[in-house]
């Protein structure tokens, strides 16, 4: 099967198209054939080698973190699938390789392909939506009528996150340049703050909740226009504590104790919890945001779909990191 790999940890040239056998499936998992996937910052994180403390994947490594596809074949002790379902999934962290014509995944963290959209809008949904859905109502507990800003609007993260913020009941503010203003109020945003022209501090915002997805440039203004009591979730800045226990080994966790003494301090001082999210795949939470789509509640964006063969440029312009909503590669038809 041909799938996109980095032949070793560097910059675009590493990128690949190559032939690798069929990926081995285990008793509880489930192989798809992926009809599209979608990129991440995470693959061109992973590509250059600046995931590899917290994933340490051999090389080559298989990338792609998002598929939609068809069950080809299911693992002996599989229960909820059967060849020929149409399924989308966010597969496993140390598991990649959803630029690929096979993938795999444990069956836990499939779900069902929304039956009103294509394999491609599908393939937009599962990291980014999951990361959205986590973020607001797991990490900063929103409630119905809560404040929240969503930085980076126009996104692959924010473009979902100002949908499900919305479905969650929040009053949402979004940051994005004068060209998406009209995008991002489509999508929802109740206000629109344009960062080429303003800046976070200009004027209180009463936050409930920051959902900060643009890290060291932002994270420390999150937290300043976040109210007493309140919640900042980053995504794309440095971790914290808890992730570095979980996922880094021990002795790079005093770094990260050290880098991050500014926003810790920054946070005590304003009395506003800082939540470092790494996401995670879950099929259960997959179906949800499925439901809402074939409920017209939530739509994919997809900012531009490239075929397989020009993989070098979907991730050029992944990088160039002016996506508006996802990026997405067509696999097989
Ligand atoms: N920790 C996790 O589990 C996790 C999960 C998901 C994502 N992430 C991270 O979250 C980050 C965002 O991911 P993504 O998929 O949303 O990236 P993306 O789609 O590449 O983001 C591009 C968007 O960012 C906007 N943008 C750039 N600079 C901005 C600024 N200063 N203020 C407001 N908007 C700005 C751009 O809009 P304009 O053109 O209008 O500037 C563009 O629409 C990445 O670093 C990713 O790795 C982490």
């Amino acid at each position: 099967m041909r799938a996109v790999v980095a032949i070793r940890y560097g910059g675009p040239k590493v990128l690949q198209i190559v032939e690798r056998p069929e990926p081995v499936v285990g008793p509880r998992d489930v192989l798809i054939t992926v009809r599209a996937a979608s990129l991440n910052p995470l693959d061109f994180k992973v590509r250059s080698g600046k995931a590899k403390l917290a994933l340490p994947l051999p090389t080559p490594v298989a990338l792609g973190c998002d598929v939609a596809g068809v069950v080809a074949r299911v693992g002996a002790e599989v229960t909820r699938w059967k060849v020929g379902d149409e399924v989308f999934a966010r597969l496993e962290k140390l598991r990649m390789g959803g630029l690929a014509e096979l993938a795999v995944a444990d069956e836990q963290v499939v779900a069902a392909k929304p039956r009103t959209i294509s394999f491609e809008a599908a393939a937009a949904i599962p990291l980014a939506g999951l990361t959205s859905l986590q973020a607001l109502r797991e990490s900063a507990a929103m409630t119905s009528g809560q404040r929240v800003l969503i930085h980076a609007g126009a996104g692959g993260v924010g473009s979902l996150a100002i949908q499900i913020a919305k479905i969650l009941g929040l009053h949402v503010l979004t940051t994005t340049s004068t060209k998406n203003i009209d995008f991002v109020r489509s999508l929802g945003a109740d206000e629109v703050i344009d960062y080429t022209r303003e800046t976070l501090d200009a004027t209180p915002h009463d936050l409930d909740a920051v959902f900060d997805t643009l890290g060291a440039a932002s994270e420390l203004a999150s937290i300043r226009a976040t109210k007493r009591g309140g919640t900042v979730v980053g995504v794309g800045g440095l971790p914290d504590g808890a992730f570095a226990r979980a996922w880094l080994p021990a002795w790079a966790r005093p770094a990260v104790w050290m880098l991050t003494t500014r926003r810790r301090r920054a946070a005590t001082r304003a009395g506003v919890r800082f939540v470092y999210l790494f996401m995670r795949p879950d099929g259960a939470q997959l179906a949800e945001l499925a439901g809402w789509i074939d409920d017209k509640r939530l739509t994919p964006v997809i900012h531009r779909s490239y075929a397989f063969a020009e993989i070098h440029e979907a991730f050029a312009e992944l990088e160039r990191g002016r996506a508006r909503g996802k990026i997405v590669v067509t696999i097989s038809s």
